[in-house]
């Protein structure tokens, strides 16, 4: 029903609503200048054939520090700094909501943290959830919090892997 696809000049950004304001503003104010800049890589859903963004997420990569952000010792692996990836935003359209594609989104983001970490390297996925709604949909897919960071979770690159069926690379 949707194709998932690298932001592009043809996709139309405004009338996008997720119910979340901030998140609807960056996608038209932001997410063209920071894909165009590489800072992160903008990814959208629309349905097949039309031009109207109705989901959206962007990666970038980052780097955590244990000790600054709590990160727990299972997570951490033993590493004061540790490299990967960050959900930076994942939305999706209110019409849409509560029909599973959220979580298709999701597997969509924490493939594509997969598949750069099968190349570049990465332990982590982590997200900074934007409100307690937020943290809860993490959660529900076993995110963990960080003990020194507010709403901010993160995930082992490997458990993603084997929950994707992609292979391991740790
Ligand atoms: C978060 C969001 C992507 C979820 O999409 P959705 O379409 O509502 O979710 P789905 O229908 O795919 O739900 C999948 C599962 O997650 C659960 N879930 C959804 N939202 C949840 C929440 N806030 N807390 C706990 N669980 C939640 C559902 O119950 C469902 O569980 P089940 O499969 O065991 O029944 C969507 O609500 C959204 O875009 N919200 C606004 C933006 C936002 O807050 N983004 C978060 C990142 S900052």
């Amino acid at each position: 029903m949707f194709e998932s696809a690298r932001l592009d000049d043809d996709h139309t950004l405004t009338g996008f609503d997720c119910g979340k304001e901030s998140l609807n503003r960056w996608l038209v104010e932001h997410a063209r200048r920071a894909d165009d800049a590489g800072v992160a890589h903008v990814y959208v859903w629309t349905r097949r054939g039309e031009a109207n963004v109705c989901a959206y997420f962007a990666i970038c990569p980052t780097e955590v520090v244990r000790s600054d952000d709590g990160v727990p010792g299972s997570m951490a692996g033993g590493y004061s700094r540790i490299p990967g990836y960050l959900i930076a935003r994942l939305a999706i359209d209110a019409s849409l909501r509560g029909r599973g594609y959220g979580e298709q989104l999701l597997l969509d983001a924490l493939g594509k943290a997969v598949a750069a970490s099968s190349i570049g390297g990465g332990r982590l996925i982590i997200v900074d959830a934007l409100d307690d709604e937020a943290q809860a949909f993490y959660e529900h897919y076993h995110f963990v919090p960080v003990r020194h960071r507010e709403r901010r979770l993160v995930m082992k690159v490997s458990t993603a892997a084997e929950a994707l069926g992609a292979p391991r690379h740790d």
